[in-house]
């Protein structure tokens, strides 16, 4: 028989992410291609269905930020700094149990220290336990106002430590919103002007290095901790796709994830199989292959309803102030909610890069550190070899 598994990935890097490569193993067939959501926008949909489009526009809808009055105040912009988040007390008192579930409740402030009424920052919420090497992503909720909440599934015993980070303030979403209705085509916003024989290069986004807000902690009001005692019911339904412990990705949907440590691991997991790796790491990949990697992946299922279809999300990134020119976990959010909402209803398994990389200590990098890929590969395995 003929099994055929395809995997999509969003910005994933590997030793065997270099164009594309066939290896002819035997029977099975596994057709993996890799692309780069973030220019999705580049090229307008070329979606048939309307009301798809719609669905889509839809699944990255964002709060109404600040507009940016002329001239702009800084001081009047999301502060980290100035900014708390307080662990909401628990539902049943002080005690938190394994399967309980954490809240946190953020307050942004802006420069002068005077609380935000409005929403739309950008940010990112992680519980762990460096000791444990566990961690999990929080869901984070905006609630309009200048205050947010953080919810967090609690999966292990012990420690666990609450962290906020503010990617961008709510006026920087301002600016990357306008960037990309108006420069849809770059994701570089690099500009090239030319007078007869001579041309200029400028960068289109200036942050005042001072006033920068890209991925800063904000600190909390009171104990960042909370400890976490044994389970008294069972597990409640967090949504998230898994957490690590001990530094191995625990899946929450139901996969059993197994470790393939060395390379005879992996071969025997292979052994027998057709492997087609499309795609690499460029840019343009993402609009040339997003459609019809689409079509072709409704035609497989059709033809080949048994199909594994194996889909890697995005994953978050570096942001120092330069790679901010260029590039925005922003972006990358609104492409990586179309990815999920495109292949929504779809017999796919993910390999959720967004929270194994959230989750995740090591720094965020487009590129992840080894110890994410370990992680990523044998969940891909393990879709592949259940065992
Ligand atoms: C903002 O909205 C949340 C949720 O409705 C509410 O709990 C909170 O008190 C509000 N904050 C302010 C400052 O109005
Ligand atoms: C893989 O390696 C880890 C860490 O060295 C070890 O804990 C685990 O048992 C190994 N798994 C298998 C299947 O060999
Ligand atoms: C590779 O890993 C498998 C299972 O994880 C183990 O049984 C085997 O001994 C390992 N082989 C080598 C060469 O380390
Ligand atoms: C940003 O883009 C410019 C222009 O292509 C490039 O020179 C620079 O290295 C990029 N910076 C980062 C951090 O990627």
């Amino acid at each position: 028989y003929l099994q055929r598994i395809c995997v999509f990935a969003a910005r994933f890097s590997l030793c065997i992410c270099c164009g594309s490569l066939h290896l002819l193993l035997n029977v099975q067939r596994f057709c993996i291609f890799y692309f780069i959501l973030r220019n999705l926008f580049d090229k307008p949909l070329s979606l048939a269905d309307a009301k798809e489009e719609r669905m889509l526009l839809d699944s990255i809808a964002w709060p109404e930020t600040p507009p940016l009055p002329a001239p702009f105040l800084f001081d009047q912009t999301s502060d980290p700094a100035h900014s708390i988040f307080t662990i909401l007390p628990g539902r049943g008192g002080v005690d938190r149990h394994v399967g309980d579930q954490l809240e946190v409740m953020i307050q942004i402030y802006d420069f002068q220290g005077n609380p935000k009424k409005s929403g739309g920052d950008v940010l990112l919420a992680r519980l762990h336990n460096r000791a444990l090497e566990a961690g999990v992503a929080g869901r984070v909720v905006d609630h309009l106002n200048g205050s947010y909440s953080a919810v967090f599934p609690l999966l292990w015993e012990g420690s666990a430590h609450v962290e906020v980070t503010l990617v961008h303030s709510s006026e920087a979403v301002t600016v990357l919103h306008r960037l990309y209705r108006e420069h849809p085509e770059r994701v570089l916003f690099k500009s090239l002007f030319r007078s007869g024989s001579s041309s200029e290069t400028t960068y289109n986004v200036f942050f005042p290095p001072s006033k920068v807000n890209l991925k800063v902690f904000i600190h909390s009001s009171g104990p960042a901790n909370v400890m976490v005692l044994p389970p008294m019911k069972g597990n409640g339904k967090s949504g998230l796709s898994g957490y690590y412990y001990q530094g191995v990705w625990r899946s929450l949907g139901g996969t059993k994830v197994h470790q393939f440590n060395n390379s005879s691991a992996i071969s025997q997991c292979l052994k027998g199989k057709v492997v087609h790796m499309y795609g690499d790491s460029t840019l343009r990949q993402w609009f040339e292959y997003f459609d019809s990697i689409r079509r072709a992946v409704i035609r497989l299922l059709n033809r080949a309803p048994d199909t594994l279809v194996v889909i890697m999300t995005a994953n978050l990134r570096g942001l120092t102030p330069s790679e901010s020119l260029n590039y925005s976990d922003w972006y990358t959010l609104q492409l990586d909610k179309v990815l999920r909402a495109v292949f929504k209803g779809f017999n796919v398994r993910l390999v959720d890069a967004w929270e194994m990389t959230l989750a995740h200590h090591l720094p965020h990098n487009i590129h992840p550190g080894r110890p994410i890929v370990k992680n990523m590969i044998d969940i891909l395995l393990s879709y592949i070899c259940t065992k």
